[in-house]
């Protein structure tokens, strides 16, 4: 960019990783509203913090009433709503810290430009089936969506289009600490985190 230049700085990513005593990774959680993207990254917070580490949740909601809240919901205000996201994202890693994220995230297309952006990138696909979202409708979303009171509603009249090829698929029929416990294994089989 013209006239911005980057700055190096003395303390980097390596140094904040060594005082931490952790690396740095980001648990990106993919899935249909009410689908238990909140309820797992939640949990998985607690038991991660519980274990030691570092953690920040980047949950949907909380983002668009803060840093994204001049966005809406159509296909072009979502693309630019994870791209934000990812640039934070890669922000918290270089920080360090272990982020987790919880967006329905429903295109390929972003989810493949935050992998490419932050790296780290384990990709987590709450795999609950649209009917059983509705029947949850923990929000009332889905009955206001399908009233046509909302507009561009994922899975009602916005496409989710499905990660190929994960790195994890949770199902809906485990509990969330069967999910979560899942999650944990996956992390410390990759060296992620140290089983203690
Ligand atoms: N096995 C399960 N795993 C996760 N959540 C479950 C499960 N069974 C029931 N639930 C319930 O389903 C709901 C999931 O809602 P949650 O807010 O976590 O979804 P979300 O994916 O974050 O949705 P949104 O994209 O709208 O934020 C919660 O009320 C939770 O208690
Ligand atoms: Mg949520």
């Amino acid at each position: 960019m013209k006239n911005i230049i980057w700055h190096n700085h003395k303390i980097t990513k390596s140094d904040r990783i060594k005082l931490l005593n952790q690396k740095s990774f980001i648990i990106w959680l993919t899935g249909l509203s009410g689908s238990g993207k909140s309820t797992i990254a939640n949990k998985l917070e607690v038991e991660l913090y519980k274990r030691g580490y570092l953690t920040y949740l980047l949950d949907g909601d909380n983002i668009r009433h803060g840093l994204n809240k001049d966005l809406g919901f159509d296909d072009k205000s979502r693309v630019e709503n994870i791209r934000r996201i990812a640039e934070v994202a890669k922000l918290f890693l270089d920080a360090g810290v272990i982020t987790i994220s919880a967006f329905i995230s429903p295109f390929k297309n972003e989810r493949k430009l935050v992998r490419e952006l932050t790296k780290d990138f384990i990709e987590v696909f709450v795999d609950t089936p649209i009917e059983e979202c509705i029947k949850r409708d923990p929000k009332g979303l889905y009955k206001k969506a399908l009233n046509k009171e909302i507009k561009n509603f994922t899975g009602i009249d916005s496409p989710y289009e499905k990660p190929d090829n994960p790195e994890i698929i949770l199902s809906y029929k485990n509990s969330v600490e069967e999910n979560v416990n899942k999650l944990i294994s996956y992390l410390i089989q990759k060296g992620y985190i140290n089983d203690k």
